[in-house]
């Protein structure tokens, strides 16, 4: 049984990193997959067994209808039916797909428990599922007719994977309330801050997965000023157990000047508690930060896991 996600380029990539990463934090005994396609580069394909116990190689599915994307003004969404591979992965009996953009901080290994198809309710359209998140059983014939649904006219009516899944599994909403898994299994953070404030207030702590839905993912932000809690904890997670094992950051491409500002910022904060020794810019090369004052302030902000 395996634990999979999807990275179409670098920037999906460093996510599905810290996603593993959280995973193992957790203490699964489950695989960890992930479906990549040469949208992602050779430098960062290379770090990926350091994190990975399977890695699939496949080829993109694009939205035979990428004007419907319209609508979700998300036209990078056009390449989520890539994520249909994952029936594919037909060694393993059960499996759990998770979107690049979530952060689990506690155990789920409960979810393999499950039938498929299991996934949490869209806050946009309750009757539906939202599909960063869902339990399937990998199977030739399901691909196979996932595939041939999303040919036809009107399979998916997001123009995404969501959209086709919800159609073929058009079930999901009327049968079996046991496929219906709690919020806290994909807490859809884009949510939470403003039309859930009081029930995250009472329930947030039973958060199991954050889901940073939306265009603005975690790796887009340069500087913890801006961040909250969720984000904090997530480039805690990417500090912690991701940035040591990539030997240089030119091994995460175009992105790694978005971690050494992070870094830069994050360790700034710490020189004006700690000492002045590493406030001169001349010190900040990201790399040269000492790992545990960056550690050291990040954590200080938040809880771990
Ligand atoms: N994805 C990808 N490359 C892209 C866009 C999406 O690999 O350019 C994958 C990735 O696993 C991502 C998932 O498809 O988490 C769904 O996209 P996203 O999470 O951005 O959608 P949202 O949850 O924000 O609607
Ligand atoms: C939804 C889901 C995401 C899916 C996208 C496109 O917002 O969060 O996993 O890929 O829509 O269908
Ligand atoms: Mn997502």
């Amino acid at each position: 049984m395996a634990f999979i996600t999807l990275a179409s380029n670098d920037s999906y990539a460093l996510g599905a990193l810290v996603w593993a990463a959280s995973l193992r934090r957790v203490g699964t005994t489950k695989d960890i997959a992930i479906l990549v396609t040469n949208g992602v580069s050779d430098s960062l394909r290379n770090v990926l067994p350091k994190f990975f116990n399977h890695i699939e190689l496949v080829n993109v599915l694009e939205s035979p209808d990428p004007s419907i994307l319209e609508a979700l003004k998300r036209p990078e969404l056009n390449i989520t039916l890539t994520k249909l591979h994952c029936w594919k992965l037909t060694q393993y009996s059960k499996c759990v797909f998770m979107d690049a953009d979530t952060l689990v901080v506690k155990n789920i290994d409960e979810l393999f428990e499950k039938e498929e198809l299991s996934a949490v309710s869209d806050i946009g359209w309750p009757d539906c599922f939202n599909s960063g998140v869902f339990v399937f059983v990998p199977s030739q014939q399901t691909f196979a007719n996932l595939t041939s649904l999303a040919a036809k006219e009107g399979g998916s009516f997001d123009g995404g994977d969501q959209g086709l899944l919800n159609t073929y599994f058009s079930d999901w909403a009327t049968r079996d309330i046991n496929r219906h898994l709690s919020f806290i299994y994909n807490m859809q953070f884009a949510s939470c801050s403003y039309s859930y404030a009081p029930a995250f207030k009472r329930f947030g702590d039973k958060v199991k997965v954050i889901h940073f839905l939306g265009s603005v993912k975690p790796w887009h932000y340069t500087g913890s000023e801006h961040a909250n809690e969720f984000i904090k904890k997530w480039w805690s997670m990417y500090f912690s157990e991701v940035h040591p094992k990539i030997e240089s950051l030119s091994d995460v491409g175009s992105l790694s000047s978005t971690i050494q500002s992070m870094s830069i910022q994050a360790a700034a904060d710490e020189s004006s508690v700690v000492d002045d020794r590493s406030a001169s810019s001349a010190n900040w090369q990201g790399q040269n930060v000492p790992f545990e004052v960056i550690q050291k302030k990040l954590d200080a902000s938040i809880q771990k896991p």
